[in-house]
């Protein structure tokens, strides 16, 4: 955990467990908690293992982003919304390209999040984001629209926080994570193209998208999917079709 991530918030309310292993948000009336990546990467497979919080986490936010933290920023977000159950968690995701937003889709989940960890992460390179729980994709932003996000790096950001919902009387709420390793490309100032060489031996460099990867999309949005952005249009844009 240290090597790669430093706590941005709350230093009390996180548990670094083992040697880093595992690590535990907490949130109370007090406060939430949060961590972040050292380091800013362009394109790879950025995620992390999430176990959620457990019983009744009503009112609750983990959020999970990259960010670039830049005026007009490039962001892609889950952000895991508690409720009474741990099966009722939903999941909401979202997209900023040179700061524009409001491109949220949200998603039921096919299991438990709370009784195990799952692994949440984007997969990233030139050709299309795609947002994964373990290996299945819920979603995908393809590099058809202009603009899409390559140029600015982001870092990996991640919190535990209330909103004025919460039952407090259930406190203290604690999201769990391990899977600390990053597989990308650490973005480096000196070398600013060094992540867009695509002769590398990257493997996510040259992952196009495909007929079962579009197979899977489609069976999640079908039978998961509870809300989409795209169909407040009447013609939607590009990146919906
Ligand atoms: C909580 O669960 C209920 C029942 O599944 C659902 O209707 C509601 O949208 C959920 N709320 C959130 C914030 O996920």
């Amino acid at each position: 955990f240290s090597g790669n991530y430093d706590i941005t918030w709350a230093p009390d309310h996180v548990d670094v467990i083992g040697h880093g292993q595992e690590v535990d948000l907490r949130l109370d009336r007090s406060s939430g908690a949060g961590f972040g990546s050292k380091n800013r990467f362009l394109f790879g497979q950025l995620g992390l293992q999430i176990k959620l919080v457990p019983y009744d986490s009503s009112g609750t936010i983990v959020a999970y982003m990259l960010s670039s933290l830049t005026d007009d920023r490039d962001e892609l977000d889950f952000e895991f919304l508690g409720n009474s159950t741990g099966q009722s968690y939903t999941l909401q995701t979202n997209l900023f390209v040179s700061g524009k937003g409001k491109r949220e889709q949200r998603f039921k989940l096919w299991f438990d999040p709370t009784a195990d960890f799952h692994f949440y992460s984007f997969v990233w390179n030139p050709f299309q984001v795609i947002f994964m729980v373990d290996d299945i994709p819920v979603r995908v932003f393809k590099n058809t629209t202009d603009p899409y996000p390559s140029t600015k790096p982001m870092g990996i950001y991640t919190n535990i926080w209330g909103s004025s919902s919460v039952d407090w009387d259930h406190a203290p709420f604690v999201a769990s994570y391990r899977g600390f390793t990053i597989d990308a490309c650490q973005y480096s100032e000196t070398s600013p193209d060094d992540c867009h060489d695509t002769n590398s031996q990257r493997w996510w460099s040259s992952l196009e998208w495909n007929d079962q990867l579009q197979g899977n999309l489609s069976f999640v949005r079908r039978n998961y999917m509870i809300d989409d952005y795209c169909s407040a249009y009447e013609s939607p844009p590009l990146e919906c079709t």
